[in-house]
């Protein structure tokens, strides 16, 4: 059965399949949402987090970071802050938007956000953590909402059980488990059986992340942890097809390797869509599209070339040009 967030009064949003795009900041925008939507296989794209202050004084850049396209829906919207009242007022605005789910961010490791105790920091003060839970859920009257969090803020620290815990109290739709400690950032392995304990100890439905590298760690999370959703970052940088191979797998069927003609097309597809985007500032673009280029030829023969070649361009068509050439190039070394 497909997995629903919600219901309970709030609108329901069906996660289905049941595999989601992790926030990322910089990386998850509009363009990079729609891209994977395009792709297929994901049940629900998150944008990255975004301030309650940005969000709710009408700033201007954090109102470009919320514009979506209604073709990315389902959509998760995260926020994150250290103050209940302001967080309300965010959660507010959120639901506002129509979008299909709410996300607090209590996960964030990096030092300005946990100073501030938002981010990973509220796992330090789960008095407050369960205040802005309980405040954001009095504010999304029709609006999913779910958490998203880590083992705690160290070893010695661990407490994502009790958080867990405090979000089903509170009315949360699902949680979910970046499976490593904030003081670890993103070094060491994220340890999957946290998670597994974590949907032993809650009855909402627990969303697993950490480390799911190919779409057969997609099936081996499944399998170990009993989650009920997966969710996946940076693997879908070098691999945006990932979520449509797992979800083939998920259905019993084998998947397939992106083709040279897939690869070309993504790059050109991105390429459109963040010139669409950013049609004021070509320089933006020419950097946007230097680094997902470097992802998505990653582990083609070759890619170095293209790698190298556009380091130096210096205008959108010189790029378009480059590409095309490369892949021309390529198709014809793979047909000799
Ligand atoms: C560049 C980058 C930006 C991120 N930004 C966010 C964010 O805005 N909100 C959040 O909850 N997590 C953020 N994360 C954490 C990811 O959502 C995810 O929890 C983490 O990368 C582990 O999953 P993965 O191994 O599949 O990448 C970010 C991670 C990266 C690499």
């Amino acid at each position: 059965m497909a997995l629903v967030y919600g219901g309970d009064g709030t609108r329901p949003c069906a996660v289905d399949p049941p595999l989601i795009l992790a926030p990322m900041a910089g990386i998850t925008d509009m363009t990079y949402r729609l891209l994977l939507r395009r792709i297929g296989g994901v049940g629900l794209v998150t944008m990255e987090f975004v301030s309650s202050e940005g969000l709710t004084r009408g700033n201007r850049k954090t109102q470009r970071l919320l514009r979506f396209d209604p073709a990315e829906r389902p959509l998760s919207v995260q926020i994150y802050g250290a103050d209940a009242a302001r967080m309300e007022i965010a959660a507010e605005r959120v639901e506002e938007m129509g979008v299909d789910v709410c996300d607090i961010n209590m996960g964030c490791p990096a030092n300005k956000i946990l100073k501030g105790c938002a981010g990973a920091g509220l796992m330090r003060d789960l008095g407050r953590a369960k205040e802005i839970v309980a405040a954001c859920r009095k504010a999304l009257k029709t609006t999913p909402l779910t958490v998203k969090f880590r083992l705690g803020v160290t070893d010695e620290t661990v407490n994502y059980l009790e958080l867990g815990r405090i979000c089903e109290g509170e009315g949360v739709a699902a949680v979910a488990l970046h499976a490593r400690t904030a003081k670890q950032m993103y070094t060491g392995r994220a340890d999957w059986s946290y998670i597994a304990r974590l949907k032993e100890a809650v009855r909402i439905p627990v969303v697993g992340n950490g480390d799911v590298a190919t779409p057969e760690d997609v099936l081996a999370m499944f399998k170990e942890t009993g989650c009920d959703a997966v969710m996946c970052g940076r693997a879908t940088m070098k691999n945006p097809w990932i979520f449509r191979q797992a979800a083939e797998l998920l259905a019993g069927r084998p998947y397939r390797e992106a083709t040279l003609a897939e690869r070309r097309d993504v790059i050109l597809d991105h390429f459109r869509l963040i010139q669409k985007d950013h049609a004021d500032a070509p320089k933006a673009v020419l950097a946007k599209l230097r680094t997902f280029t470097g992802w998505y030829t990653h582990g083609l023969p070759n890619g170095g070339e293209l790698r190298r070649r556009i380091a130096s361009l210096e205008s959108p068509q010189a790029f378009l040009d480059a590409v095309e050439d490369f892949f021309a190039t390529h198709a014809s070394r793979a047909a000799a």
